[in-house]
């Protein structure tokens, strides 16, 4: 049986999250890590954050931090909200990180040794305040098509002209704003991508033909366009250095990699700070070099595309050496915020931190892994977030696990009731429920998030069904025996709902199933019998009746989140 390694695309350090890049990589990751764990697969999941490069540089500095010690404050504050949301990394590591620099050294050095890194000399312009070259973006100036001042050196944001830096009139620092500007000559180590397009397109040709079309679209669309060669080294403070052995010229310039290559190898540096932390109990290596047993699944959002299944591909075919490379890749549109961005500067959306202070993890990891961007762009709107809360959760969930185990205790006590044997309307709801519980495991089993969530839905609706049609409130006056039934059948479902909604709403589950009190309840999954039989919490099971699981959200409450965070009209 395969062994499985999951990776959701690296957070940037600079910035807290909003939900867009939750739901677009480490959410679904956590809960098809949470599925195959539960279903008896070997899993890892690995993600860090990503902290090279000028945003994490200039947002230290405005910040007033040293960058080390600003990617430190910021890499404790995103795992934090992460834990907040329970997502259950094997480990969350830093591409900061010793491990990492120490891998993506040995992948240069193997690539220069293959003949796929040369040194090039380039023109960059040069900041004489700053004491530094400014990358393309960091030189700003007036557009010469359009007369824009505010424009960027590798674009005009008003009339969309790709630029050249030279181009901008009146050129200055977006750092400084100092226009002491001038070109000089310096050297950059390349990656000659050119000559991996070949082994690229046959990998993608083995592997891409199964992955969603977002993402083999996007790959292909690449390599028709060609695979060119790029600068991968930087003038920068912070980043991983070039190793002055191979480098010596380089390194004493004190260049380092550009951070869209050091960051995918840190998917490999990660996993080696999890092991570096019990030695004695995991072999990163296993999972990463020759594990032909490892089925390596990756998460990211669809801008993310390119680097994940053409460039760190070539990155790792150029190596020569036995890699593990993607086999899956899971690729998502994106959220919008009533049809319009996300946007970090205009405070638009709604941020993982602002999230958990409102509502609890579980209404937003069940409300957006139902609606996924999977197929299409999804809009959140606080209106849909409400509806699918009160309908889902707490109507259809929340409500029949509180009117079960509250009725059943006002008229039996604490102890599951015993009642009559299962009859014709028990099977027919066994049949039912194992029918859905196959359709939801297929749906997880091919990373059908949307879809999953449906199956599960109808698994909770058919519940509330078969308890519309038993009214043990009715029951109870005439055939207390038979309501005995209804409410024990009941309370198996709620058993049953407890593991099998874990990946979605991992802390409603351990309510669910923390409300009886079995002697070894260790159960992982539900197989296809038990799913029939419906028996596995037996008569006589003492059991409480937790807290109501999800509160309704009122028009106040909506009122108010519109006006906090605005919404179509704002
Ligand atoms: O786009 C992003 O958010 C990047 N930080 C993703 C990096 S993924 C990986 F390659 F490290
Ligand atoms: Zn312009």
């Amino acid at each position: 049986m395969a062994r499985h390694l999951i990776t959701s695309a690296l957070p940037y350090i600079n910035g807290i999250k909003h939900l867009g890049n939750m739901v677009g990589s480490m959410l679904p990751a956590d809960v098809y890590a949470r599925f195959l764990r539960q279903t008896g697969r070997e899993t890892i999941y690995i993600c860090a954050t990503d902290e090279h490069g000028t945003p994490a540089e200039l947002a230290a500095k405005e910040a007033g931090l040293a960058v080390d010690a600003y990617c430190a404050q910021q890499h404790d504050a995103q795992k934090a909200i992460y834990q907040g949301f329970n997502l259950s990394f094997d480990y969350f590591g830093r591409s900061s990180s010793a491990e990492n620099r120490e891998i993506t050294q040995h992948f240069a050095r193997k690539l220069k040794e293959n003949g796929f890194i040369e040194e090039r000399a380039i023109r960059q312009v040069y900041s004489l305040a700053d004491e530094r070259f400014l990358p393309d973006r960091y030189i700003v100036g007036t557009c010469p098509h359009c007369g824009y001042d505010k424009a960027r050196g590798d674009q005009c944001e008003n009339c969309t002209r790709v630029l050249d830096p030279t181009d901008l009139v009146d050129a200055r620092s977006a750092i400084s704003g100092s226009s002491d500007l001038e070109v000089r000559e310096t050297k950059h180590l390349f990656l000659l991508q050119s000559k991996l397009q070949g082994e690229v397109e046959a990998f993608i040709d083995e592997h891409g033909k199964d992955w969603p079309v977002l993402a083999s679209s996007i790959a292909r669309k690449w390599l028709t366009e060609g695979l060119h060669d790029r600068a991968i080294t930087r003038d920068l403070d912070w980043g991983v250095p070039v190793p002055a052995d191979t480098w010596p010229e380089l390194a004493a310039e004190g260049k380092v990699f550009y951070v869209w290559f050091d960051a995918p190898v840190e998917y490999i540096g990660a996993t080696k700070e999890w092991a570096d932390q019990a030695p004695a109990e995991r072999d990163w290596k296993s999972w990463w070099y020759e594990a032909e047993d490892v089925r390596y699944t990756q998460f990211m959002a669809k801008d993310n595309v390119p680097f994940h299944t053409v460039m760190f591909p070539a990155t790792e075919l150029g190596t020569r050496e036995p890699w593990k490379k993607v086999d899956y890749v899971k690729a998502f549109n994106w959220l919008t915020y009533y049809g319009g961005k996300f946007s970090t500067s205009q405070k638009r959306g709604i941020f993982t931190d602002a999230a958990l202070e409102l509502l609890p993890a579980d209404y937003w990891r069940y409300f957006l892994m139902a609606n996924a961007p999977e197929s299409d762009d999804t809009s959140f709107t606080w209106e849909l977030f409400a509806a699918s809360v009160n309908k889902d959760l707490a109507d259809t969930l929340g409500n029949f696990v509180n009117r079960v185990l509250s009725f059943s205790r006002k008229r039996f006590g604490d102890h599951v009731p015993a009642g009559l044997e299962a009859g014709a309307a028990e099977a027919a709801l066994g049949e039912e429920v194992a029918r859905l519980l196959l359709e939801y495991q297929e749906h997880m089993e091919a990373l059908q998030f949307r879809k999953a969530a449906q199956a599960l839905r109808a698994l909770w609706s058919a519940g509330n069904s078969y308890l519309e049609t038993k009214a043990p409130w009715l029951e109870i006056k005439t055939n207390p025996d038979g309501a005995a039934l209804t409410l024990r059948t009941a309370m198996n479902l709620i058993h049953l709902y407890a593991i099998v909604s874990e990946p979605f709403i991992p802390a409603s589950a351990a309510v669910m199933r923390s409300a009886f009190q079995l002697p070894d309840d260790n159960a992982t999954w539900v197989s296809h019998d038990e799913a029939c039989s419906l028996s596995f919490v037996p008569e006589g099971t003492p059991f409480t009746v937790p807290p109501v699981l999800f509160a309704k959200i009122t028009e106040e409450d909506l009122e108010s989140y519109r006006e906090r965070f605005g919404s179509a009209e704002a």
